[in-house]
C-alpha cells in the first residue's frame, strides 16, 4: 500500500500546476470516482499518486517541453520501480502502468482501456476545469511568462499550431483543451461532477475575452 506521504518525494511542493497539491487532489477525486464506479481502489490510488512523477524533474525549457510530452511514459517507469519495491505483483504493476500511460489528454495513441484507467483520466481532467482549472491555467501561463489572454487564430483552433505573430496564452489553452474536457470524460460519476465546473470555467474565460476586447 503506497501512501500520499510516500508519494510526496516525487513532486515539488512549489509547483502550482503539476506539484503535490495537484496530485493530492487527483488522489482524493480518484478515490471518490473509484468508489462510485466500483473500480479497484488500490490500483487507482497508486496510479493517482504516481501519474505525474516525471514532472518533478527540472531542466531547461526545451527539455521541459520534451519531458511533458512523454511524462506519462516516464512516470509509468517510475511507478514500476516504486511498486516493485513495495512487493506488488507484475500483473497489478502493469494495471497501474496502463492507467498512467493513458492519462495524457494530448496523447490519444494510448486510450484508457480499463475502468481504473478511465477513473484516473477523469480525476486528472476534473482538476483542469472549474475554479481550480482556471487557477492552474493562469498559474501555468504566468510562470511560463505567457499572457493570460490573446486573440486566437482560426489556424490554432484547428491544428493547435500558433500562426506567425501569435502568442500562446491561457485563453488558447482554454479553447484548445479545457473547454473540450467535459465531453472527453469516461465515467458517469465524473461527467456529473464536471457540469458545474465546466460552466464556471466557461463563464470566466468568456468574460475575460469580453473585458479584454472591450
Ligand atoms: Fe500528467
Ligand atoms: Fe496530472
Amino acid at each position: 500500500m503506497l501512501t500520499p506521504e510516500q508519494a510526496r518525494r516525487w513532486y515539488p511542493a512549489d509547483d502550482p500546476v503539476h506539484g503535490f497539491d495537484h496530485v493530492r487532489r487527483v488522489y482524493r477525486m480518484a478515490e471518490r470516482l473509484a468508489r462510485a464506479e466500483g473500480a479497484d481502489l488500490e490500483i487507482v490510488q497508486a496510479a493517482a499518486l504516481l501519474h505525474d512523477a516525471q514532472d518533478s524533474l527540472t531542466g531547461s525549457e526545451a527539455q521541459e517541453g520534451e519531458k511533458r510530452s512523454s511524462h506519462q511514459l516516464h512516470s509509468a517507469e517510475i511507478a514500476a520501480n516504486a511498486l516493485q519495491a513495495e512487493g506488488w505483483s507484475p500483473e497489478r504493476i502493469a494495471a497501474v502502468q496502463h492507467c498512467i500511460r493513458a492519462h495524457r489528454f494530448r496523447d490519444e495513441s494510448i486510450a484508457p482501456q480499463t475502468l481504473e484507467a478511465k477513473v484516473l483520466f477523469d480525476a486528472d481532467k476534473l482538476d483542469a476545469i472549474g475554479a481550480i482549472g482556471v487557477a492552474r491555467a493562469l498559474a501555468f501561463a504566468i510562470s511560463a511568462g505567457s499572457p493570460v489572454y490573446g486573440r486566437v487564430s482560426e489556424g490554432f483552433l484547428k491544428t493547435g499550431k500558433l500562426e506567425r505573430g501569435e502568442t500562446h496564452s491561457a485563453y488558447h489553452e482554454y479553447l484548445f483543451k479545457l473547454v473540450k474536457l467535459k465531453d472527453r470524460l469516461y465515467t458517469p460519476a465524473a461527467r456529473s461532477l464536471a457540469e458545474s465546473r465546466h460552466a464556471l470555467m466557461v463563464a470566466f474565460f468568456e468574460r475575460l475575452a469580453e473585458e479584454m476586447e472591450a
